[in-house]
């Protein structure tokens, strides 16, 4: 079986600290995959790594059963392995449809000029105007990214992403900073993304973890504890030991 992502014996130190040990990760195609763990645990290494922007000490990173481990991040996203930030990343004084505009062009190519301002970018604003509606978005299209809540900018970088086209989208805690109870939004555009793209997703909203995820991982301390399905992974003791039981926050 290929799988969409796969890492083995992924390793990464920074001096002499050990932040990564020894991850075998297995993504299916269409996978559901949440990764949690106690802050600190390495998640977001493990993304940096898989994307490119962290170099691992060891191992080896396949997309689609091909090797990626030496290839440029820019290279990676072409080849559809995408991420969103744990940090909100938008520019703010610009709309919603302009924000995702830059990596449409990106995509397919062309130069990004000021919204309005060029006759080459018929196919972006067609491109940027489907992905609003597919995504539901589409009223928020004009508004600058300074005037939306909170949670409708973690949308937004939900939407970059999926500008990129992505086979493998990886997400770094896209319901943080979003209010109790209010992560609902998040999950209904997860609920809304074509099937065949494989999401991995780091999470510590646990509801937004249970009801979306088809597979967990936990790691901790660098290292893969268990996998399993949402129902092993809640009634996994050595979990509720080290993350599910103990107060956390993103
Ligand atoms: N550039 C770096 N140099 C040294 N240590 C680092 C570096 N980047 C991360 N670390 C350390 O690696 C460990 C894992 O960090 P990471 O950000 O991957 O955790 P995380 O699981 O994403 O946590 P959180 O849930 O808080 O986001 C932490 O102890 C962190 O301090
Ligand atoms: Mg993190």
């Amino acid at each position: 079986m290929t799988y969409a992502l796969e890492t083995r014996g992924l390793c990464k130190r920074f001096g002499a600290i050990q932040v990564t040990r020894n991850v075998d990760l297995k993504v299916e195609q269409g996978a559901r995959h949440a990764l949690i763990g106690p802050n600190g645990a390495g998640k977001t290494t493990f993304v940096n790594l898989c994307t490119g922007m962290l170099k691992p000490s060891e191992g080896a990173i396949l997309l689609n059963g091909k090797e990626i481990t030496g290839v440029s991040p820019q290279r990676r996203v072409g080849n559809g392995l995408v991420r969103t930030f744990q940090i909100n990343t938008l520019f703010n004084a610009l709309t919603v449809a302009e924000n995702l505009a830059i990596p449409t062009a990106q995509r397919l190519g062309k130069s990004w000029l000021p919204w309005g301002k060029t006759s080459h970018s018929a196919e972006v604003v067609t491109e940027v105007a489907k992905l609003l509606d597919e995504l539901h978005l589409l009223p928020l299209a004009d508004k600058k990214i300074s005037d939306l809540a909170y949670g409708q900018r973690r949308l937004v970088e939900i939407a970059i992403a999926l500008a990129l086209k992505p086979q493998v989208l990886l997400l770094d805690e896209p319901a943080a900073g979003i209010p109790n109870g209010e992560s609902g939004m998040i999950l209904d555009l997860l609920e809304r993304l074509p099937q065949d793209i494989s999401i991995v997703f780091i999470e510590h909203d646990m509801n937004l973890v249970f009801r979306f995820a088809k597979k967990i991982t936990v790691l901790v301390e660098g290292a893969v504890l268990t996998e399993g399905t949402p129902a092993e992974i809640r009634g996994d003791q050595r979990v509720r030991d080290v993350y599910l039981g103990r107060r956390h926050h993103g």
